[in-house]
């Protein structure tokens, strides 16, 4: 993998570092031996410059606005696969055959009823906790239900582990909806497909038959591959940083959710919402453009904007195709918030100040519009991110686990505060 090396002068020494190459993307100047050889670190804070991994699993293009599972490129899987098929081949590298689809569906579908005592925990959350933080309790403890897969050198253990977790997040993620509005948390049923099972369980009341819409649980299936994975995102760099120490999966998955609640990250599809929400209509538009301009303005534009994607989102526009089909289904025809959202993309988009800055319409700007319309409320909308970004997660820390260079992650700091200095005792203090 080392193509050659790169010379660093650090004051009068010379030094040679390694340049790995990779099949497509940038190389990396590997400077594991920097600080033994110059006794300085590197500095990147927001690791814009920094590969903290080498993987397999997911590429980005940011100036192409191309995203690829494992070589395959998100239009395609979108289009022709469902959310399961792409979940196999995040973890296990290729395209299922047949047989091996079969195989999976009946595994996650038959894993995804969750031990009966977790209906009891869910009873000690206050029904307006938001669901976030209930996704987040509620993974971490299932390493409170499932001592039997928390043992990460062993391999079936984590396969078990990594099948009950993309099995139950549905289930839990309906059962904190449902707890969210007081109603009864539904049973999974096994003749129902992966996504028509959580709408279901979303939105089955015990008075009557509920009728999954096919149309539906296509977009919402797409919608799930759209966010499965995302390279070493800060939800996905976290799970590998929690997974490095040996922790076990569960609570390696919940410190994914947890950073996934950022509005900066995930959260921003509630965030880009409410914005719009805000924003109210399209005369009000041009004040927030100001706002998002203005430097002694905290206001952002929720939903634009990307560390990686310089370029436009190349879900977004999958999303944004997904959003209309949702709506000419629901017959929802004039959506004020879609007017806000249109007018407010085509303003952004021929506006200098957020072309010279690459703003483009992220995955988040239209999925909230989508999923509000098919009735799930604002502070679901992540919840929903958690549970397709969980096979992703799954997959980058498997990956990890499995390699045997693996070690514990511990980044060093430029130290800035105080020298040393002797203890001033409470009397001598003014
Ligand atoms: C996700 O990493 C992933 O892959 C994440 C994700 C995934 O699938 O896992 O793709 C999911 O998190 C998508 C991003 C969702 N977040 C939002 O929509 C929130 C709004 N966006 C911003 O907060 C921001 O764009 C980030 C956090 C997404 C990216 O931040 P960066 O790369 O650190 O960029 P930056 O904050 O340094 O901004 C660069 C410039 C700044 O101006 P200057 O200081 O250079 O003058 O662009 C400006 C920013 O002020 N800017 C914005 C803006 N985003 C950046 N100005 C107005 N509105 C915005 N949304």
């Amino acid at each position: 993998m080392t193509a050659h090396t790169t010379s660093l002068k650090v004051d009068d020494k010379v030094i040679d570092l390694p340049v790995k190459e990779g099949t497509i993307g940038p190389a990396v100047v590997d400077i594991g031996k920097l600080y033994a050889q110059t006794g300085m670190f590197t500095y990147d804070p927001g690791f814009t410059s920094t590969a903290a991994c080498e993987s397999k699993i997911t590429y980005i293009d940011g100036d192409e606005g191309v995203l690829l599972y494992r070589g395959y490129p998100i239009e395609q899987l979108a289009e022709h696969g469902d959310f399961l098929e792409s979940c196999y081949l995040l973890l296990y590298g290729e395209l299922p055959t047949p047989t091996q689809k079969a195989d999976f569906d009946y595994r996650v579908t038959r894993h995804t009823m969750v031990h009966e005592q977790m209906m009891r925990f869910f009873q000690g959350f206050r029904r307006d906790a938001h669901p976030m933080a209930v996704m987040v309790a509620s993974v971490g403890a299932m390493s409170a239900f499932y001592h039997d897969s928390t043992d990460i050198s062993d391999p079936y253990q984590r396969m078990v582990a990594s099948m009950r977790m993309i099995a139950k997040m549905p289930t839990l993620a309906a059962m904190a909806f449902k707890y969210s509005i007081g109603q009864p948390f539904v049973y999974p049923k096994n003749d129902l497909d992966y996504t028509s099972n959580f709408l279901r369980m979303c939105f089955a009341v015990p008075c009557e038959e509920y009728k999954v819409n096919p149309v539906l649980s296509r977009a919402l299936d797409r919608i799930f591959i759209l966010h499965a994975d995302h390279e070493q995102n800060a939800s996905t760099s976290t799970v590998r940083l929690a997974g490095s120490s040996g922790a076990n999966p569960f609570a390696c998955i919940a410190a994914g959710i947890a950073c996934l609640w950022g509005p900066a990250h995930g959260g921003a599809n509630e965030a880009a919402l409410q914005m719009l929400q805000e924003i109210g209509h399209v005369d009000n538009i041009p004040k927030y453009i100001a706002k998002a301009k203005d430097k002694n303005d905290p206001f952002r534009l929720m939903g634009f904007g990307h560390r990686v994607y310089k370029n436009y989102d190349p879900r977004a526009k999958i999303m944004q195709k997904t959003c209309h089909e949702v709506l000419n289904e629901l017959g929802i025809k004039d959506d004020p918030l879609l007017d806000v959202a249109v007018e407010l993309e085509r303003i952004a988009l021929s506006d200098p100040y957020f072309i010279e800055k690459k703003l483009y319409p992220n995955i988040d700007f239209y999925s909230g519009i989508t999923l509000k319309a098919m009735g799930f409320p604002t502070d679901m909308f992540t919840v929903l991110f958690a549970l397709a970004r969980t096979v992703g997660w799954i997959g980058q820390w498997k990956e990890m686990i499995e390699d045997p260079g693996q070690r514990i992650g511990r980044p060093r700091q430029l130290y800035t505060g105080e020298p040393r200095r002797e203890y001033t005792p409470m009397a001598q203090r003014r």
